[in-house]
């Protein structure tokens, strides 16, 4: 019998003891010859044989039952650890990518013109000279030019300043009224801390019937619009001048770093400009063959409105695709 005990005490696997078992104590088992056997005993031999095959029978049972236990925990515990997942491996395909900052803002501004039914129109990266300045009432050689120099090209062509344009190409496609915004990239030859050679603009457009848009049409909009972006700023209209609007205004909200007090980024004041916006000059309708009408318009700049949304320091910053800076405005 003790060959059955250091069988079961050498098995490796639950298959070898089921082996061991069927041995010991299947019909044709040990156990059952040894019973067998027992019939052509004396009485007396009998009584012994019984008592020390049923002895072994709970003995065999129990180390059967033990050893069984105890490789199914050993199994189990290699499966863990064949089927145990790393969690400080690095693993370059589990990052998710996201949106660029920029692109989230542009997202959110015209997420909001389009719930006030304003149409998203696009134009052309490569512009002429008749769209990008002379029907926006910028006659060649008038200063205003100046402030927007760009890259040319040959016959007129430039990549555009702004996406003012877009306001020409859709008046000259479409009839009144038009309810348009254009986002998009402009370029000029700029570059410092708050002026990179690309960047993105969105324009406004809205015209309708002569008489019909006012000032105070403009303003509402806009100061219900830099609310939603900014949160719960003070907006104010300041004149200014842009030859494609009379009168022409910029708009400042209260300086979002400093609340208000005067601080290095207002430069003191107390107010920081967000965007450019007008009643669109009747010279401009005139360019594009449109008669009693008004409107009004208005420009902005996207990456302006990112670095103030983030309160991100140096505009150029936003293009130098560092994964460590842009994941932290996610
Ligand atoms: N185009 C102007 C710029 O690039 C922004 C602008 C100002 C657009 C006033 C407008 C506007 O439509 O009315 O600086």
């Amino acid at each position: 019998m003790k060959e059955w005990y250091d069988a079961i005490e050498e098995a490796q696997s639950v298959e070898r003891l089921e082996e061991i078992r069927i041995s010991v104590f299947g019909k044709k088992g040990i156990l059952a010859e040894g019973f067998a056997k027992m019939k052509s005993a004396s009485d007396e031999e009998k009584a012994q044989i019984a008592k020390s095959l049923n002895t072994h029978k709970n003995a065999l049972t129990n180390e059967l039952v033990l050893k069984k236990m105890r490789l199914q925990t050993l199994e189990l515990e290699a499966a863990m650890k064949a089927e145990a997942i790393d969690v400080s491996l690095y693993s370059a395909s589990s990052q998710a990518g996201a949106l660029h900052p920029v692109m989230e803002t542009m997202d959110r501004i015209v997420e909001y013109f389009t719930a006030m039914n304003f149409a998203v129109k696009t134009g052309n990266m490569v512009e002429d000279d008749f769209n990008n300045f002379e029907a926006l009432n910028l006659p060649k050689h008038h200063p205003a030019r100046d402030m927007q120099d760009t890259f040319y090209f040959k016959d007129e062509m430039l990549l555009r300043t702004h996406t003012s344009p877009v306001q020409i190409r859709t008046m000259m496609q479409n009839k009144p009224p038009i309810r348009m915004i254009a986002p998009g990239s402009v370029f000029r030859r700029d570059y410092d801390i708050t002026h990179t050679p690309m960047f993105h603009q969105v324009e406004g457009l809205l015209v309708d019937k002569e008489g019909k848009v006012s000032f105070a049409n403009l303003k509402f909009i806009l100061e219900d619009f830099l609310k939603y972006m900014f949160g719960d700023v003070e907006v104010r209209f300041r004149p200014s001048f842009f030859p494609f609007t009379e009168p022409s205004a910029e708009v400042d909200i209260s300086c979002v770093f400093c609340k208000g007090d005067g601080c290095r980024v207002c430069s003191k004041t107390g107010w920081l400009e967000v965007l450019g916006c007008g009643i669109v000059d009747q010279n401009v309708f005139e360019a594009v063959n449109y008669e009693n009408v008004s409107g009004y318009a208005f420009g902005l700049g996207v990456e302006r409105f990112t670095m103030l949304i983030h309160k991100i320091g140096d505009l150029r910053s936003l293009f130098e695709g560092d994964i460590k800076l842009l994941e932290q405005f996610q």
